[in-house]
């Protein structure tokens, strides 16, 4: 069985005020009156025969509504104590499945476009993970973004995986070309993850194993979840398994991780920019701006920012200083 495992435990730090913890940005109906959450499950419904949907205690019930409205009332929920990251989250739904089961493990916070160049790719990538491979999907960089991961490859072949490398070697990769972008999709039998995982991470799959054994109708123990260490599966498998394969891929694809990529998405769906390329999220309130380009002002009901563009990787350091003002 193929299953479509939706990791949906990050808050979106980057998009504040817009994503909050109690609304992180995978359900804002933002996009063409539908969330990002919603647009994951449409895109896979015909690729996978089920839904696995790895959240939070914050946001398992925005899951749910979103889930329903879609009409999609058969899915399997594991629901987190606590955010373990996702080395953890992934081993969840590979225990809570049969070995032999297909993962194609997706975030909940991208934007691609679905359709024949998407699923071809995925299609290639089960045929891959059904003969004992844990395999990604590489997309051609066009900056050297230091916030994904890297592959390096020939064609199907990976020769180094490495996940967020510094300004200079991002550069390098690019320099060199046959580097793509790590997706943060994945494809692998949940048995094979399993194995790999205990031999790169022992502990996380102890304490994992522990967890999910433990966890009563899908809701995780907080204490036992508390003893996982917390790393992602970029550096707990992906880095170091010699089973790894990439599928190239060219579909379109974004991470909508900062008000940058919101702000171009929104530009070429038609959204008003003056001729400053400053724009307006969240409010219908007339604005201007006087002196100002490339400037967002983001509204909510109880917050406002103004940022410059550029600085979009900036908003982190808002909400994690808000968050130790609490
Ligand atoms: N359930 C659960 N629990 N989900 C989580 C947790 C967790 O503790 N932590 C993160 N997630 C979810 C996020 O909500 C997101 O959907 C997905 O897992 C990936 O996490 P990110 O935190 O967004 O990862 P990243 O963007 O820094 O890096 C990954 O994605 C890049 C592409 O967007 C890596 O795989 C990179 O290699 C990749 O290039
Ligand atoms: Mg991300």
């Amino acid at each position: 069985k193929v299953i479509n495992v939706i990791l949906s435990g990050g808050v979106g730090s980057r998009l504040w005020p817009l994503s909050r913890k109690s609304r992180p940005k995978q359900y804002l109906p933002i996009f063409e009156g539908q969330t990002l959450f919603q647009k994951t499950v449409s895109r896979n419904l015909g690729i996978s025969e089920h839904i696995l949907v790895v959240g939070s205690k914050d946001n398992y019930h925005l899951s749910r509504k979103d889930l329903e409205a879609l009409g999609e009332n058969d899915f399997t929920e594991i629901i987190e104590a606590c955010p373990r990251n996702t080395a953890a989250a992934i081993a969840f739904a590979a225990f809570a499945v049969s070995p032999s089961d297909v993962l194609f493990v997706t975030p909940s916070d991208h934007l691609i476009q679905s359709g024949e160049a998407y699923a071809s790719k995925v299609n290639r990538a089960i045929e891959l993970a059904r003969d004992g491979f844990i395999v990604t999907f590489g997309l051609k960089p066009t900056r050297p973004e230091t916030g994904f991961g890297y592959i390096e490859s020939d064609g199907e072949e990976v020769i180094s995986f490495r996940e967020k490398p510094d300004q200079q070697t991002a550069e390098s990769f690019i320099a060199k070309g046959n580097f793509f972008w790590n997706s943060g999709m994945f494809c692998y039998q949940a048995g094979v993850f399993l194995e790999e995982l205990k031999k790169s991470e022992p502990e996380v799959f102890d304490t994992s194993k522990t967890a999910f054994e433990n966890a009563e109708n899908g809701f995780l123990n907080e204490g036992l979840s508390l003893q996982i260490p917390s790393i992602s599966v970029d550096y707990a498998v992906m880095e170091k398994t010699d089973k790894i394969k990439v599928v190239p891929s060219d579909f379109q694809w974004s991470d909508m991780g900062s008000f940058e990529s919101i702000y171009d998405y929104l530009k070429e769906t038609g959204h008003k920019v003056d001729t400053q390329g400053n724009m307006v999220i969240g409010t219908d309130i007339h604005s201007e701006f006087i002196g100002l380009s490339q400037t967002i002002l983001i509204q909510t009901s109880d917050a406002i920012l103004v940022l410059n563009k550029e600085k979009a990787q900036d908003v982190k350091k808002v909400y994690e200083r808000l968050e130790k003002e609490k």
